[in-house]
């Protein structure tokens, strides 16, 4: 069995951005192998070949899954900065910042592409795990519309945000795990339980990025910092401060929903601060949390096994980045 940092190692000696794709047009594959030449926490396949060691030795299929489900991770960001008009990713100018919509737009469905292309190469029968991957996108593409909607709606519960989450970024973690558990031979039961793990791991993944947007340091994450704020997201930050916030400061907030300015950023963190929305958010991350290593204890395999899941969770939820 591999730790995560062992796995990472293994996943890049394979995974090559100078590799994966043609060289023209250079504007349509530059940007692929710039994005994926900057690295990222390579958080989801690890989580894939995570859960095919769980059940066995490591399978030539899960490298495949691996890559597919890394490729349709990237191609989500590339789109996700022009939405969310994000000028840093990784520390580095965004790729439509750099080359502009078109080359965004189009670098991203390539390489959603070559993602179903990794898929192509995997040996045992594919129909299973191409419908758990479809049925994924599909919820990623519903939660990112849902985002963008609640950017304009003043009445999102925090149910609404919960849900909204699960679909743009914990299916995709939960996915990540189960496939690699199909792909090593499990039938139901353990692949299920996986699938819930990374689901509640998913969400409390997503409430800590949101609390790291507003209250991250920006060199560590390389990403604009209080871009959310900005963009009026509703975070679990703004909606728990909305609901907990004294007058002045609702009117306060409602003023920002309507307005921008340097202050914004600013004025919106110290009501973060002083409502106790920060505070909750860290609660509400431990919650979902606890709420997975419950989960994880219900997979039925030796617990040493899932020493190494345990270890990526707790990195995940204590990251700085
Ligand atoms: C960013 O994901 C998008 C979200 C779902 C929050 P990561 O934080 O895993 O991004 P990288 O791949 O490590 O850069
Ligand atoms: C992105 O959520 C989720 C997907 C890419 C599907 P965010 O918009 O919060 O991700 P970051 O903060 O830009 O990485
Ligand atoms: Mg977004
Ligand atoms: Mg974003
Ligand atoms: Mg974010």
């Amino acid at each position: 069995m591999h730790s995560f940092k062992e796995l990472v190692g293994k996943f890049e000696e394979r995974f090559l951005p100078s590799a994966l794709f043609p060289s023209a047009p250079h504007t349509l594959y530059e940007p692929c192998r710039y994005i994926l030449s900057l690295g990222g926490k390579r958080i989801r396949p690890i989580l894939c070949l995570m859960g095919n060691e769980l059940i066995g030795d490591l399978k030539e299929d899960a490298w495949h899954g691996a890559a597919a489900i890394e490729l349709f991770h990237n191609y989500t960001l590339i789109h996700d900065d022009i939405m969310d008009n994000a000028p840093l990713r990784r520390g580095k100018p965004t790729i439509h910042a750099i080359y502009g919509l078109t080359s965004g737009i189009l670098s991203g469905d390539v390489m959603s592409i070559y993602a179903y292309e990794q898929l192509a190469q995997i040996k045992q029968p594919i129909a299973p795990i191409l419908s758990l991957f479809n049925k994924t996108a599909i919820q990623v593409c519903e939660g990112q519309q849902l985002d963008m909607d609640f950017e304009q709606r003043n009445d999102v519960s925090i149910d609404d945000y919960i849900h909204m989450i699960t679909l743009k970024t914990s299916v995709l973690l939960a996915c990540s795990l189960k496939m690699g558990a199909l792909l090593a031979g499990s039938t139901g039961g353990n692949a299920d339980k996986l699938y819930e793990f990374g689901k509640n791991l998913g969400i409390a993944f997503q409430l800590k990025d949101d609390y790291l947007d507003a209250f991250g340091d920006a060199d560590r994450l390389g990403k604009q910092q209080g871009g959310d704020i900005k963009a009026n997201k509703k975070t679990y930050l703004l909606l728990t401060a909305l609901q907990n916030a004294n007058e002045s400061h609702k009117k306060e907030i409602a003023y920002w929903l309507q307005n921008d300015g340097d202050e914004k950023v600013h004025a919106m963190l110290s009501i973060f601060s002083e409502s106790g929305a920060h505070t909750a958010c860290h609660e509400a991350v431990e919650h979902y949390s606890q709420k997975a290593f419950d989960c994880l204890e219900d997979v039925a395999v030796l617990s040493k096994r899932k020493a190494a899941l345990h270890e990526l969770a707790t990195y995940l939820l204590q990251r700085d980045k």
